[in-house]
């Protein structure tokens, strides 16, 4: 039995976080999706919203959970045996790979990374938070549920 980490920040959750959890989904017996907590940051959407927008779009498919602190430690307690990534572009490669060596420096602890689909690369949370912001449209970007969240958000 494999257990796979999918973590973020998920501020919100995109079309390509959907594609990579599926992909996870499909590839490993068993999916905890992470939120990350950290109340030193300033979200868009807090955990609990965060959380509660994953677990409508993963249902019974993934466990959709928080985590606050080290990674490796929430992997550790889990039971997790591998955490996946999706890599979008160069941009997030040199950032990802030192995370997933410093987390295997940690514990020993795998990263796997899954090439976002092509439809997908040039969507980032970041993105989806100012285009939205400034009255574009998000629609075929992220999951209805999330455009539904953005609109209430910002009317
Ligand atoms: O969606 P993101 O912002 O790429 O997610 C980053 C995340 C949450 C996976 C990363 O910030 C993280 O692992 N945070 C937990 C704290 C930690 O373990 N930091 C050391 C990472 S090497």
């Amino acid at each position: 039995m494999t257990t796979a980490l999918c973590p973020g920040s998920f501020d919100p959750p995109t079309n390509g976080h959907v594609d990579v959890i599926e992909r996870t989904i499909a590839s490993f017996d068993q999916v905890v999706v992470a939120v990350v907590d950290n109340p030193a940051k300033d979200t868009f959407f807090t955990t609990d919203e965060r959380l509660a927008m994953l677990t409508e779009m993963f249902g019974e498919r993934a466990r959709v959970v928080t985590f606050s602190g080290l990674l490796v430690d929430f992997a550790d307690e889990t039971g997790a045996d591998v955490v996946v990534k999706g890599l979008r572009t160069v941009a997030d490669y040199e950032f990802e790979f030192q995370m997933a060596q410093m987390n295997s420096h940690l514990s020993g602890m795998e990263t796997v990374f899954m090439a976002t689909k092509a439809d997908w690369s040039f969507v980032s949370s970041s993105l989806v938070r100012e285009v939205a912001r400034l009255g574009g449209s998000v629609s075929g970007l992220v999951p209805d549920v999330v455009e539904s969240a953005l609109k209430e958000r910002l009317r």
